[in-house]
């Protein structure tokens, strides 16, 4: 059993909030806003998926998870920080990561030893994990001893339980081994390969795969508008390139294209 703050409640933090307490951990969930926190507190979740609200319930129930704002509250005793918070593309493309630098900074002035392993699970550019871990130096020089670590997340909305709860992998990236090899730790119940990699080859894992995806789905759809033109069925066609294994038949669907957080 860990003791584990989970810092942002949404998407992400609720889920991974949920699971891990199913598995047995003591959560606190941290939230800066306040009426999330007060429907999570009734065990109501913010948005609908499969399963997660009885999770939430139980685990309430049990004494497992709990809901708070405040910071300090969330982190006493707490040995893994979760950051789950949005790192929204900016006008520019840039990624923003304000919010995490902020929740970072919220964070520094509560840190104490033993110092908590600091994990993001945001999607953000690779080199995100090494500025916070430089941010946190620049506060305080002591605190270039608090591990970070990249565990890029890769569920789904509309099955996000079941696939932190089944995942193909787990990736878990830092410059500190024992760091990544504690958070591999709490997955182990899941019984699932753990990838640990130095913190950039963790970012660019999360990167290179939405990329990967993003691009097999532009180029069924690059192929249906072929087939249109050359009297093919691209459904077909699909079903015929993704029985090779090489190929797989996920993301072969033509469509309207992608979109969703991950996929700006
Ligand atoms: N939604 C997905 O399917 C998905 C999948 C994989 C990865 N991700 C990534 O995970 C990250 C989080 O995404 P999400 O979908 O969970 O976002 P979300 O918007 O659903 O949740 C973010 C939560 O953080 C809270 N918050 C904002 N600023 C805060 C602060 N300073 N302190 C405490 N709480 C704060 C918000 O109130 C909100 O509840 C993003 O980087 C996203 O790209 C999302």
């Amino acid at each position: 059993m860990s003791k584990i703050c989970v810092v942002g409640t949404g998407y992400v933090g609720l889920v991974t909030a949920a699971c891990f307490a199913e598995l047995g951990n003591r959560i606190v969930g941290v939230d800066s806003d306040a009426e999330q926190v007060e429907s999570l507190r009734r065990g109501e979740a913010p948005f609908f998926e499969p399963g997660l609200e009885g999770l939430v319930r139980r685990n309430l129930e049990a004494g497992r998870l709990s809901f708070t704002q405040s910071y300090a509250e969330g982190i006493e005793g707490a040995e893994f920080i979760f950051l789950c918070l949005p790192a929204p593309p900016m006008a520019n493309g840039a990624a923003d990561t304000r919010i995490l630098r902020s929740a970072v900074r919220q964070l520094a002035p509560l840190l104490a030893q033993p110092y908590p392993v600091l994990i993001s699970k945001s999607t953000a550019p690779v080199g995100t994990c090494a500025n916070l871990h430089r941010l946190l130096e620049s506060i305080d020089p002591r605190l270039g001893q608090v591990p970070v670590v990249s565990n890029p997340e890769f569920l789904r909305e509309g099955s996000a339980v079941a696939d932190f709860m089944g995942p193909d992998r787990v990736v878990v990236g830092s410059h500190c081994a024992s760091a990544a090899a504690r958070v591999c730790t709490l997955y182990a119940p899941l019984r699932v390969p753990c990838l640990t990699a130095k913190l950039e080859t963790a970012e660019m894992v999360k990167y290179a795969s939405n990329a990967f995806l993003a691009a097999k789905i532009s180029f069924i759809n690059e192929i249906a508008n072929v087939c249109e033109q050359v009297g093919a069925d691209v459904t077909e066609v699909a079903r015929g390139m993704g029985l090779d294994r090489r190929i797989g038949k996920s993301f072969l669907r033509p469509g309207i294209g992608y979109g969703g957080s991950c996929f700006p």
